[in-house]
C-alpha cells in the first residue's frame, strides 16, 4: 500500500503520514534496507549525524528509481554543534555526506539544556532555511519550556517535534502541548525498539487479533488516529510493507483508550532518556 496520506505542517508543506527510521541501519546492508523501504512506499526517511549513516542514506537515494523530489529526507543536528557557526557548518557537512543540496526536514536532535546552546542552534536552523539548505525546520526531544524559549527568541515555531512515544510511554501531555502550538508530533521508537516488549504485550496482541492485524500495525494506527506521525524502523521487507498497510481499518475510541492505559510513566521510557538530563554522545 502506498504511503499517500499526509500531515499538513505549520509552514504550509506536508509530510507523508509514516516515516522510515534508520537507527542501526548502516553500510551496504543499510542501503538494501532503505531501498526496499522506498520500494515498499516510504517517502520520508529519518536519519541523523549521530547514526553514522547519512552517507548510506545518500547512496540509497542515488540508487533508487524514485526521483529525489518525491523523497523527504530528514536529518538531525548533533549536540557538539549547537553553537551558531558550528551548526551552520554541520548542516553543510551533513549535506555533503548525504550528497544532497538541501534537506527536506532538519531537526535539533536533543535540547541539552545543561549546555544552554539550543537557542543558538534554533537560530541557525531558522537561517539555514532562509539560505535554502533546509525546507522544513523542527526539533526533537524538546519539552514545553524549550519550545517556548526558542519561539520567544526567534518568533519561529518548529513544524515538528520528534519525541519518544510508544504504548509504555505515550507522552500524551507533550503531544497535547505540541498540538496547542500547531506542531506535528513525530513518534520515535513507536514499537519500543528492540528493547521493550510492546509487540508481544497481551493487550496489544488481543486488540490485533480482534482487527485481524499485527501488533505493529495496531500501534502505528494508534499513532495516526491521535494525529501523530510514527517513525518506524524495520530491516525486514515484510515488516516494512506491513507497517504501511494500516489504512484499511480504524481502531475504536475504547481500544485507543485501552492502549493509552498501558502507559508506565517515566518508568516506561526505552532507555531512561529524559530530555532535561540526557547528554547525547559527541
Ligand atoms: N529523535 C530521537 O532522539 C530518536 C531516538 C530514537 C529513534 N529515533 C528514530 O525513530 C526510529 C524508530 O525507532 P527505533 O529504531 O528505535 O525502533 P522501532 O521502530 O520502535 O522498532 C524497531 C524494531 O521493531 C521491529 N519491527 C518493525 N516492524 C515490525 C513488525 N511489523 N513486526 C514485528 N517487528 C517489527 C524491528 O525489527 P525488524 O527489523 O526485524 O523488522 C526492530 O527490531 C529510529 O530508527 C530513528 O530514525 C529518533
Amino acid at each position: 500500500m502506498k504511503n499517500t496520506h499526509s500531515f499538513q505542517l505549520n509552514d504550509r508543506t506536508s509530510l507523508p503520514s509514516i516515516g522510515f527510521g534508520t537507527v542501526n541501519i548502516n553500510g551496504a546492508q543499510g542501503v538494501t534496507s532503505v531501498l526496499s523501504a522506498i520500494e515498499a512506499g516510504y517517502r520520508l526517511i529519518d536519519t541523523s549525524t549521530n547514526y553514522n549513516n547519512e552517507g548510506m542514506v545518500g547512496e540509497a537515494i542515488r540508487r533508487s528509481s524514485v526521483p529525489r523530489e518525491e523523497l523527504m529526507i530528514s536529518s538531525k543536528l548533533p549536540g557538539h554543534s549547537h553553537e551558531y557557526d558550528k551548526a551552520i557548518l554541520m548542516i553543510q557537512e551533513s549535506l555533503y555526506r548525504i550528497g544532497l543540496d538541501y534537506f527536506d526536514k532538519y531537526l535539533i536532535h536533543w535540547p541539552l539544556p545543561k549546555r544552554g546552546k539550543y537557542e543558538e542552534a534554533w537560530q541557525a536552523l531558522v537561517d539555514a532555511q532562509k539560505f535554502g539548505l533546509i525546507e522544513t525546520i523542527g526539533v526533537s526531544n524538546f519539552l514545553p519550556e524549550h519550545l517556548e524559549r526558542i519561539i520567544e527568541i526567534t518568533g519561529v515555531t518548529p513544524a515538528t517535534n520528534q519525541i519518544e512515544r510508544h504504548p509504555y510511554f505515550n507522552n500524551n501531555e507533550l503531544v497535547e502541548y505540541n498540538k496547542s502550538r500547531g506542531i506535528i508530533t513525530e513518534a520515535w521508537s513507536p514499537l519500543g525498539r528492540e528493547i521493550n516488549d510492546v509487540l508481544t504485550n497481551d493487550t496489544i496482541v488481543a486488540i490485533a487479533e480482534k482487527y485481524n492485524k499485527e501488533p505493529a500495525q495496531i500501534i502505528i494506527r494508534w499513532n495516526l488516529q491521535n494525529g501523530i506521525l510514527p517513525i518506524v524502523k524495520s530491516s525486514s521487507a515484510k515488516h516494512q510493507k506491513a507497517n504501511l498497510d494500516v489504512f484499511d481499518f480504524e481502531l475504536s475510541e475504547e481500544d485507543i483508550q485501552t492502549i493509552d492505559s498501558l502507559d508506565k510513566g517515566e518508568a516506561g521510557r526505552v532507555e531512561g532518556q529524559h530530555p532535561n538530563e540526557y547528554e547525547e554522545f559527541d
